[in-house]
């Protein structure tokens, strides 16, 4: 039987970096000859990628319930782990996800309110135990990611999502519920200061990397 993989999530606000940085992470990695699945959330298979469109969506004319928002991140989680991140780590793959869980108690707990036993159960519901063995948290003011993703708008042409088109205080609230589960499992997260020049995250992302990773071969 492989050894199991590890696996290692990224986690933060909205226009924090995450997508250049989850793409460094996984090439660190497969740069020291590990097989890397590198995947998302909401989504990472057909079925949850499907999910993700209803979450996402701006077009629908009522709005979404807060528990059926908790519920579908839930159930497009519950398919990709049978699905992608539990095969990937049986056979001995590492999974770098663009973020897990912690997304869930930020944006649903923090942001919309919702008591976090509540998503505590449905974790345990879901995971049965499955945790990530590290979670980079991409740590930026709002007022600054609020700012690149105006830019990005600008350069890019694309349209706000469903949540993109919060307000300050929703952000602030996800911010805030980010660090403080960072602070809560220390050993678990790595805060990141991503309001830096994209080089000098990647310099810490490596050096957090090279500390973590090395034990674990
Ligand atoms: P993305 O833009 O980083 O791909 O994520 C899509 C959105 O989904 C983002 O605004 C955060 C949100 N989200 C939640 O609200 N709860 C979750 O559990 C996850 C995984 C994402």
């Amino acid at each position: 039987m492989p050894q199991r993989g590890r696996f290692i999530t990224l986690e933060g606000g909205e226009g924090v970096g995450k997508s250049t940085n989850v793409a460094f992470v996984a090439g660190w990695l497969e740069a020291q000859g590990l097989e890397v699945v590198r995947t998302r959330e909401p989504g990472g298979t057909p079925l949850a990628e499907s999910i993700r469109a209803l979450l996402l969506a701006t077009t629908f004319d009522e709005p979404l319930d807060t528990d059926a928002e908790l519920l579908l991140m839930f159930a497009a989680r519950a398919q990709h782990l049978a699905e992608k991140i539990e095969p990937a780590l049986s056979r001995g793959a590492w999974v770098v996800c663009d973020r897990f869980t912690d997304a869930t108690f930020a944006y649903q707990g923090g942001g919309r309110g919702i008591d976090p036993a509540r998503i505590a159960t449905l974790e345990r519901f879901v995971q049965k135990g499955l945790a990530p063995d590290l979670t980079l948290l991409l740590d930026m003011p709002p007022e600054a990611s609020a700012e690149r993703l105006a830019g990005r708008m600008r350069t890019q042409n694309t349209h706000l999502d469903r949540f993109e088109r919060e307000q300050a205080a929703f952000f602030s609230a996800v911010r805030g519920a980010y660090l403080e589960r960072a602070k809560a499992e220390p050993e678990r997260f790595a805060v990141i200061d991503a309001a830096r020049p994209l080089d000098q995250v990647q310099q810490v992302l490596e050096q957090v990397l090279s500390e973590r990773v090395a034990p674990w071969r």
